[in-house]
């Protein structure tokens, strides 16, 4: 991973800045996608502690948060309650494998699969369990790490073995990285049309807080060339993450 530089003398504010940096592009484009439901019918897979899902629910969307963690539930039903959503978010405890147990085939407008498609055993098997989720036409909004950009992060911090073996992909149990090309493949052939690819922290893990704090309107800054390169292909091999939006056909 990228140089995290996050140190104890940073305040709550710089930490919330860095943190908006690294999901502007994300929300961005979901906001994008519920616009055009008022109330839609929405599921997080591996949800964790609702640090989207209670986003979404303040939008005025029903949410379902699915996570194996009931730690991450807890601490997803308090912030849902201090959010005043609580109504509108349910968390069940689950997993990708259960997923069709706690959800209706076929009922979700709008799927989040954020940051687990990398730590199941079959990428390909996951999607197509997803998709079965989703009624047609519905989106998916699919966030994972990317490969490239964990090469060049390890590199740079002088992890020349790793950075080697994670060339050509992860070794065995290693959570998985993915090219853009491998993500519209997997997509493809689990019966999605992706629709937008973009790339995540571009620059935000590689620029040091304390540039981004000292000067001011850096924060501003930083996030506006975050969501300028976003959607530009020559800088998604630079992304800390891939996020695709893509429709079930
Ligand atoms: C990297 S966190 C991402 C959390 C959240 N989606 C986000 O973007 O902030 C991965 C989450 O996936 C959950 N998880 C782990 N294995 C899973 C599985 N097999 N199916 C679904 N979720 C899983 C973990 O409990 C954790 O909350």
């Amino acid at each position: 991973m990228p140089a995290d530089r996050t140190g104890p003398q940073r305040t709550g504010t710089s930490v919330a800045r860095h943190s908006a940096a690294r999901t502007v592009v994300v929300w961005d484009a979901l906001r994008d996608v519920l616009a055009a439901d008022r109330s839609a019918s929405v599921v997080d897979i591996g949800g964790g502690t609702g640090g989207f899902a209670v986003r979404v629910a303040e939008l005025g969307h029903r949410v379902t948060v699915i996570d194996p963690s009931p730690d991450a539930l807890a601490i997803l039903a308090r912030r849902a309650e201090e959010s005043g959503v609580a109504d509108l978010v349910s968390a069940r405890q689950g997993d990708l494998d259960s997923l069709l147990d706690l959800v209706p085939p076929g009922s979700a407008d709008v799927l989040l699969c954020h940051g687990v498609l990398e730590i199941v055993d079959d990428s390909a098997t996951a999607l197509h369990t997803l998709a079965q989720v989703l009624r047609p036409g519905g989106v998916l909004s699919l966030l994972v790490n990317q490969r490239h950009a964990a090469v060049v992060a390890r590199a740079m911090a002088g992890h020349f073995v790793q950075a080697r073996a994670l060339l050509d992909g992860p070794g065995d149990g290693a959570p998985r990285r993915f090219t853009a090309e491998e993500v519209t493949a997997l997509l493809s052939g689990a019966g999605f049309d992706t629709t937008a690819l973009h790339g995540v922290r571009v620059f935000v893990d590689l620029v040091p807080s304390s540039l981004v704090e000292l000067e001011p309107g850096s924060a501003g800054a930083l996030l506006e060339l975050e969501k300028a390169v976003a959607t530009r292909p020559e800088y998604l091999p630079l992304a800390t993450q891939l996020h695709a939006l893509a429709t079930r056909r």
